[in-house]
């Protein structure tokens, strides 16, 4: 049987203290937004937010929607990376919805604080923000999520929705892959 296992160094987080913790933030994002007459829509950034977004909106117990976006950064880790939009959120009005951006993992935190300020100009009543995995070492733009599961140290991980050349997403836990994979 093929396996991506033997690639992984080592286990950062396992599944279960990823379930105790989405189950935390579900019940944070539930007390925030308790008592409005808005809309909360989740919004999963394709295409790392897959496997967390399943996860969140089973834990929030206020009505949700959901929907996504896709985006691409162009020269991430240089000064002039570029986020480009290849999905879009279409809706006639966001006036009256109170937009949560999910997130994988934010590096640099171009792409967040891009997203944050697109959805503004869109007119959402409000944009807050959830992300997975935090790596602040890494960050080029000041930039600080609403919600963090984890805050990790500066290695490249895989597993939970987050990719190595398209692979690892489908890994049941977050694990460091081994450097000589990528090297
Ligand atoms: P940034 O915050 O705009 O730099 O973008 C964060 C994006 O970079 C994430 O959504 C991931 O797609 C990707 N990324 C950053 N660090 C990692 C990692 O350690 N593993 C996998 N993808 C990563
Ligand atoms: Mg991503």
């Amino acid at each position: 049987m093929k396996t991506l296992i033997n690639d992984i160094d080592h286990i950062l987080l396992s599944e279960e203290k990823i379930h105790g913790r989405i189950a935390e933030i579900g019940a944070e994002i539930d007390s925030y937004y308790a008592d409005r007459d808005t809309r909360v829509l989740l919004l999963g950034i394709l295409k790392g937010s897959v496997v967390f977004m399943g996860d969140l909106m089973k834990n929030v117990k206020i009505p949700v929607e959901i929907d996504f976006m896709k985006v691409s950064s162009y020269g991430s880790g240089t000064t002039h990376g570029s986020i480009n939009i290849l999905l879009d959120l279409y809706r006639k009005d966001l006036s009256n919805t109170d937009i949560i951006i999910v997130e994988d993992i934010i590096d640099s935190g171009r792409t967040l604080s891009y997203l944050v300020d697109y959805l503004k100009l869109k007119g959402a009543n409000s944009v807050k923000t959830v992300t997975l995995l935090d790596k602040p070492d890494r960050r080029e733009v000041d930039f600080k999520p609403d919600w963090t599961g984890f805050v990790i140290p500066n290695e490249f991980v895989v597993g939970y929705g987050l990719d190595y050349d398209e692979k690892y997403r489908a890994l049941p836990f977050i694990g460091v892959l081994k450097p000589e994979i990528y090297s």
